[in-house]
């Protein structure tokens, strides 16, 4: 997929905020630090458009990245940020499950792990509360350049034992330093998107 236009075109806290338009929408999911606003840069080959840091917590409202104009990559807060005042913690969980709850326009939840790591019970959670609203879920484990080649079929088995994933959402190994498996994951998206 040939990216020509990236932008950051809706901020959103609440629902009056989200884009009006009926483009497709694939949001990111994962524990705050997985690599969620990494991985949108290397997807659309910008730097440093969507914001990354190495401390947890970078990412606090809904981010629509408007893409070639066809359609919008939604980045979301981390889950699993202790660090979080309590009562933003809260606030961030209720915008986050709105959103994902009832967007017509949302295709499938790209959610991300760390293939280095067994899913933690967060990951879990999050995984089986979107297949309760049968949310399509694309698994992305990431950080592929942190382990050996050798090692990730391996950890890939884990992770989809753990998950209970379901045989009909894809898991791809992903990295956002190599690029590692970025068309395969476009192809992915784009399949999402058309349904
Ligand atoms: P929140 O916004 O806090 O939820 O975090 P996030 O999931 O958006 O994580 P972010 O993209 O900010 O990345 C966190 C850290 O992990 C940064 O230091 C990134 O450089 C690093 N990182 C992300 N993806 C990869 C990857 O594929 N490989 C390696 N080696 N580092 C990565
Ligand atoms: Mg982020």
């Amino acid at each position: 997929m040939k990216v020509t236009k990236a932008e950051l075109a809706h901020v959103a806290v609440k629902k009056e905020q989200y884009p009006t338009s009926h483009l497709p929408e694939i949001a990111l999911s994962g524990r705050s630090n997985v690599g969620k606003s990494s991985f949108i840069n290397k997807m659309i080959n910008r730097k440093a458009l969507a914001r990354t840091s190495q401390r947890p917590g970078k990412t606090q409202t809904l981010n629509f990245y408007e893409i070639n104009e066809m359609i919008y990559f939604v980045d979301v807060p981390g889950y699993g940020f202790a660090k979080a005042p309590k009562p933003e913690r809260e606030a961030w969980g209720r915008m986050i499950e709105t959103y994902l709850q009832d967007r017509d326009q949302l295709k499938a939840v790209v959610q991300l792990v760390d293939v280095r790591h067994a899913p933690s019970s967060d990951d879990k959670a999050m995984y089986s509360w979107l297949k309760h609203f049968e949310i399509p879920v694309i698994v992305i484990a990431t950080k592929s350049d942190k382990i050996p080649k050798g090692k990730w079929q391996k950890h890939l088995s884990v992770i989809k034992k753990d998950l209970q994933m379901i045989e009909t959402d894809p898991l791809l190994l992903f990295s956002s330093e190599t690029a590692q498996g970025k068309e395969q994951v476009w192809k992915t998206i784009l399949y999402y998107a058309s349904l």
